[in-house]
């Protein structure tokens, strides 16, 4: 189990949340009077306003029109629905860009952002934080004591189209953080290793951010660039929260993350603790047919990012999106399902973008929870379904979900991994990491996705997908729970370098050479289509290692190629654990006979006896508001065409209906049963 930060959902409504971004501005007076009659049939408690309101609020410099938000918070308070109120800073209005371009962000090739679409500034322009300040105040100061207020919305998925800025603004915060980092040039010179194609350093001064070159930028200026650009789009988030809490310190502070397998370049794990609620948005993507596992790893990273708390789902869609080259309408159930899949993970609260789908802008074709059709719709139908349903499942408001596995997962370690000029670019980060993931979801074992930062003591089986980079506390850290008495297993490419990006010498996997009782000369990239054969009859492609026996046995070797009769897959007895190491990419044949024998070592069982392929089952206990400490929930998604039956014995609290011993769930269909 993650370590709790004890940080519930502080928002004081009934049960869970449910709502969506709501945008009224772009609706008249009548129809923002429907929008709450019809939210209250919904059930809807929560609505996120004000997001991209920033013109309309100021729509010249210093001049303000509130009157309409007022009365929309007024409306929404005495229809009984809270708000999650934003800064309103997330996109600059046309007159802040007019009159100061220079908050524009940059591109590594000098291309400069431009206003017309949306947050289109420069994170790191004085100027434009001054302004956002500003507007961040304005709005504490109106809202402070409107009852509607329950939470602080911080700008809107900070980093999302502009994850790095390479501007004039930039280079001189990036120099900033570089001297916090390192304190002397001297000392950025080692860890950057500049004394290769001469890029020794004389002063900070001399340092940019890692614009287009000729050829390779040097890895260890791209890496902390990255950890900068995260760092500072915290720093504007911590800026304005500041604000927030000094004006309104009784109102919890947010904002919406992205974690998924998509989102790269913000290490989460590092904002974790500056925020009073984790909230994440998440959307399928329409080409993935197995996006409810995609979606499910989203929902456990999100748990873990979240120290194992509840969280809040902010957004996601009740059907198609827009953003996608073609854009798939939801599946009869589907809404229902992957709305309780989050739930089944961790989120106490499911919103949606948005309310009311835009009849104008680049969003118009974007689902929403009330269609352009109108009431007689599917979508709206799915609306009151998933209403009624949030609403019978309040008692799991609160609890949490237990794991025994844990999947280390690591941003600086992703960043590192793709990195140019390696021993091959098919080695990409999220593919290792849910390709673990994948054999546990259809196994029906639960998993933790957590942070090398965190403390793995509690769990019996240990993930480690390729970890090119790891700091000597992270391996410390993965040793220390084999050695009293894990499973782990690390893949190939792993232990490589140190938080530098320096090789850690003496062969590979060097941080995890000991732990593994193993030691590799040199890697043998695979070219695309080469596959070898090992000894248990599994294949393997991609990647091969040369790897000497220090201790391990090996468990399956090569039988053709450079490597034949060399390990492919070995173990090590360490403390009262196993260290396993995989030095390739297996097929399924052999990634799935190596899951099963980790399984079996360490004991670790699917979350009830027997999970038909295909149905996600996943169990919540405690909780604040139903059976206290000793509630527990059993979570039953079907995602196949077929009647699901899972053993359980409780009452369906969707249905009502008693299970005694086993629960049948239609195809596609849900089952929540509050254990007895
Ligand atoms: C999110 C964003 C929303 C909306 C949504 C569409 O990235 O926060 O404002 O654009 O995507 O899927």
């Amino acid at each position: 189990m993650t370590s709790p930060r004890t940080r519930p959902w502080p928002v004081d409504l009934e049960g869970l949340g449910y709502g969506g971004d709501y945008n009224p501005e772009q609706w008249p007076v009548q129809t923002q009077l429907e929008d709450v009659e019809l939210m209250q049939q919904a059930g809807v408690n929560i609505v996120s306003v004000g997001i991209f309101s920033w013109a309309m609020l100021e729509p010249r410099e210093g001049e303000y029109d509130f009157d309409w938000l007022d009365a929309v918070l007024d409306r929404l308070h005495a229809a009984g629905i809270r708000v999650a109120l934003a800064t309103a800073t997330a996109s600059p209005p046309p007159w802040l860009t007019r009159y100061h371009p220079e908050i524009l962000p940059e591109l590594a090739d000098g291309t400069v952002l431009g206003q017309g679409g949306r947050q289109a500034y420069s994170v790191s322009s004085p100027v434009f934080r001054d302004y956002a300040l500003r507007m961040t105040r304005t709005m504490a100061e109106r809202y402070a004591d409107h009852p509607a207020l329950a939470l602080w919305h911080v700008d809107n998925e900070l980093g999302c189209h502009v994850p790095h800025d390479f501007s004039q603004d930039a280079a001189v915060a990036f120099r900033r953080w570089l001297e916090a980092r390192y304190g002397t040039v001297e000392a950025l010179n080692a860890a950057w290793g500049t004394a290769f194609w001469s890029q020794r350093y004389d002063t900070f001064d001399e340092v940019l951010p890692p614009r287009t070159a000729p050829t390779y930028a040097n890895p260890t200026q791209q890496l902390d660039f990255a950890r900068y650009s995260s760092d500072e789009l915290l720093t504007h988030y911590r800026a304005l929260r500041d604000v927030l809490r000094e004006v309104t310190p009784q109102v919890p502070t947010t904002t919406n993350l992205m974690a998924s397998t998509g989102t790269k370049w913000m290490d989460y794990f590092s904002w974790a603790d500056d925020l009073d609620v984790v909230a994440n948005d998440h959307y399928t993507r329409a080409h993935d047919p197995a996006a409810h596992i995609e979606l499910a790893f989203s929902a456990d990273l999100t748990r873990g990012i979240a120290g194992g708390d509840p969280w809040i789902l902010m957004e996601h869609s009740t059907s198609a999106v827009n953003w996608q080259p073609r854009n798939r309408t939801k599946a009869p159930g589907e809404m229902l399902r992957h709305s309780l899949s989050h739930v089944a993970r961790g989120a106490d609260s499911v919103m949606f973008f948005q309310w009311r789908q835009s009849a104008a802008g680049a969003e118009k074709f974007h689902s929403a929870m009330l269609p352009h059709a109108g009431t007689d719709t599917d979508v709206w139908r799915n609306t009151l379904t998933l209403g009624q349903a949030l609403k019978a499942l309040a008692p799991v408001r609160g609890s949490r979900v237990q794991a025994d596995v844990a999947i280390l997962f690591d941003y600086p370690a992703w960043w590192g991994t793709e990195l140019d000029s390696h021993p091959s670019q098919d080695v990409t980060y999220v593919d290792q990491v849910t390709a673990w993931y994948r054999q546990l979801w259809h196994r029906g074992v639960t998993a933790d996705i957590v942070s090398p930062r965190e403390d793995l003591s509690s769990y019996r089986l240990v993930i480690v997908p390729t970890l090119y980079l790891v700091t000597d506390d992270g391996a410390a850290r993965v040793a220390a729970a084999a050695a009293a008495g894990a499973t782990v297993l690390v893949t190939y490419f792993s232990g490589i370098v140190d938080e530098h990006d320096r090789v850690r010498l003496g062969g590979y996997p060097g941080a995890f050479r000991e732990l593994l009782g193993v030691r590799t000369e040199e890697f043998y990239a695979l070219q695309a289509g080469e596959r070898l054969t090992l000894d248990d009859g599994a294949t393997a492609d991609l990647w091969s290692e040369k790897t000497h026996l220090v201790g391990a046995e090996a468990m399956s070797t090569y039988t053709d190629g450079l490597l034949a009769g060399w390990p492919a897959v070995t173990r090590h007895a360490v403390g009262t654990g196993h260290a396993w190491y995989v030095g390739t990419r297996l097929d399924e044949v052999g990634a799935s006979r190596l899951a099963d024998t980790l399984l079996l070592e360490s004991g670790v069982q699917p979350v009830v006896d027997a999970v038909p392929e295909g149905v996600e089952v996943v169990r919540r206990r405690g909780g604040e508001v139903g059976g206290g400490a000793d509630a527990s929930f059993l979570f039953v998604l079907n995602h196949t065409p077929e009647e699901a039956v899972v053993t359980a014995r409780g009452v369906d609290l969707l249905t009502g209906t008693a299970a005694d011993g086993e629960v049948r769930v239609a195809p596609h269909g849900v089952a929540v049963v509050q254990e007895s």
